[in-house]
């Protein structure tokens, strides 16, 4: 079939791979291929075994690849062919010299900035799809511009607004799709190209056209406000424990006025995954480079707070089981940083478990997506730790439960058939507040809730 675009995107991870998927689906005219430097990616993207759970994907990928849709290791060739390249490659916080901690990793964004000029020989649209510091994109153009074969290379901020969990969905039906250039002619062309994409399936008053910098800048903030609403909630719950107050309730009457809103104002044991805390300490370390430390701090306190929350839940755990759980049976379930993925990056289940492995606690993981992961995340604590996908022989002879991931499997288990199976007194930490607490009290279980009054046995 003769294509009328080719688009390639460096980068099958998280965001590469779905948004691939989509644009795919719905332009059945453009041959879209994704390439990444990870041959097994590469091979579970070409197999019914995705390197990723997400609900909806395999469908989606499997109606268009072959057809429209092609992974490979091929960069240089795919280079090559595209007229637009999306990059989304990882930029985790740097680890190590300037900015550790705080600031972006670029180094595998600089490395496809220099792989694009050295394997193009025609001029080219480049979409920066990962979230970037503000004014990268500047970087980019500087360093795509010292090319010697007299080829334009245009950049777009195209980032992208995705959850895990919900991607395809997300992808399908976005609120709004962000698409920042240079304000100059060839700017807005190549931003038009990218309009032009999305229109396929998204109405065009949701496709916002900016300037680059707004477009950079609104992901970071947009990430730094969701987290913030969540640190807002979870600095309440601390309050609620003392006051008998019930968080959930106050989540509810402060939602209800429409200029609140009720979304990510549930209380959780902190938010996790890969974009919150990396792309606030980024915006932290931005401001601090400007020399704003009063905006610096403001942001820095959300990420604070999602510490604190985490650290609170587990001194509440060991206060409430007589100050000690050495070589009690803890089980975890959930171990993902949300339901419907299998993704523990930033999970807050990690600090809980090892804080508990610390107390010498004996821990059983149980997460249907998220087993492998945790593994790994846990790995060097064998023998100390077990993995077990079935929660009723996970809970077996435990002297406690703590829920982590809010997965609707745990609100439908047989509780009573549980609390016969377990030590007593059976303790029941809910991280995430899903579970039914008065009848759990009922059946005979000292349930502690976050941000609601303990209901216990003795
Ligand atoms: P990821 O780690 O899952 O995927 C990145 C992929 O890029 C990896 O497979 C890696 O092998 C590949 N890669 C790195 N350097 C390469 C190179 N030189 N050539 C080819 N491939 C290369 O990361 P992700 O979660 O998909 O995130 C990508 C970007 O999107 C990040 O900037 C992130 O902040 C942003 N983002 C992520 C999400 C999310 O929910 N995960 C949502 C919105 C935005
Ligand atoms: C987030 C943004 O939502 C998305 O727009 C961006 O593209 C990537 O970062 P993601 O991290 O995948 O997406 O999931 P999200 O649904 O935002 O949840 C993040 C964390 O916050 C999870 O740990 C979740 O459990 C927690 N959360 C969310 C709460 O604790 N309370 C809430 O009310 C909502």
């Amino acid at each position: 079939m003769n294509f009328t675009k080719n688009i390639l995107c460096i980068g099958a991870g998280y965001v590469g791979g779905p948004t691939m998927a989509i644009i795919a689906l719905k332009c059945p005219e453009y041959k879209v291929t994704v390439v990444d430097i990870n041959e097994d990616r590469i091979t579970s993207w070409n197999s019914d075994n995705l390197p990723i759970y997400e609900p909806g994907l395999l469908q989606a990928v499997q109606a268009a690849r072959g057809t429209n849709l092609f992974f490979s290791t091929a960069i240089s060739e795919g280079i090559r062919a595209a007229d637009i390249i999306f990059v989304s490659v990882n930029t985790p916080t740097k680890t190590f010299g300037l900015g550790a901690g705080m600031a972006s990793d670029l180094q595998y964004w600089e490395k496809t900035a220099h792989q694009i000029v050295m394997h193009s020989d025609q001029s080219k649209i480049i979409v920066e799809k990962s979230t970037l510091p503000v004014r990268t994109a500047e970087a980019m153009e500087r360093i795509l511009s010292e090319n010697k074969k007299d080829i334009h290379f245009e950049v777009i901020s195209n980032p992208e607004f995705l959850a895990e969990g919900s991607a395809v969905n997300d992808l399908l039906e976005p609120d709004r799709v962000l698409i920042g250039s240079q304000q100059t002619e060839s700017g807005r062309q190549a931003a038009q190209a990218i309009v032009d994409i999305y229109a396929h399936w998204v109405p065009l008053e949701k496709i916002i056209t900016t300037n680059l910098w707004s477009a950079e800048l609104s992901k970071l903030v947009a990430n730094a406000f969701l987290a913030q609403r969540i640190s807002s909630i979870n600095a309440i719950s601390a309050l609620c424990e003392k006051t008998d107050a019930d968080v959930a309730e106050i989540s509810f009457a402060v939602g209800s006025d429409r200029r609140i809103g009720s979304r990510f104002i549930s209380a959780s044991i902190g938010f996790g995954g890969s974009c919150f805390k990396k792309d606030i300490l980024n915006l932290v370390y931005i401001c601090r480079s400007y020399g704003l430390n009063e905006v610096a701090d403001y942001w820095e306190w959300v990420i604070k707070m999602n510490e604190y929350q985490q650290e609170r839940f587990v001194k509440k755990m060991i206060k409430e089981m007589f100050n000690t759980i050495v070589g009690k049976k803890i089980a975890l379930l959930g171990f993902a940083f949300k339901a419907n993925t299998g993704d523990t990056r930033e999970s807050p289940g990690i600090y809980v478990a090892k804080k508990l492995l610390e107390e010498k606690a004996d821990l059983v993981i149980c997460d249907l997506q998220a087993q492998d992961n945790a593994r790994k995340d846990l790995a060097g604590f064998d023998g100390r730790v077990c993995f077990e996908p079935d929660p009723y022989r996970a809970i077996e002879g435990a002297h406690a439960i703590a829920v982590i991931t809010e997965w609707d499997l745990f609100t439908k288990l047989d509780f009573k058939k549980i609390f016969t199976m377990m030590e007593k007194p059976a303790f029941i930490f809910d991280g995430r507040n899903i579970l039914d607490h008065q009848r759990l009290f009922q059946i005979g279980f000292n349930v502690f809730p976050l941000g609601k009054p303990s209901l216990t046995h003795f």
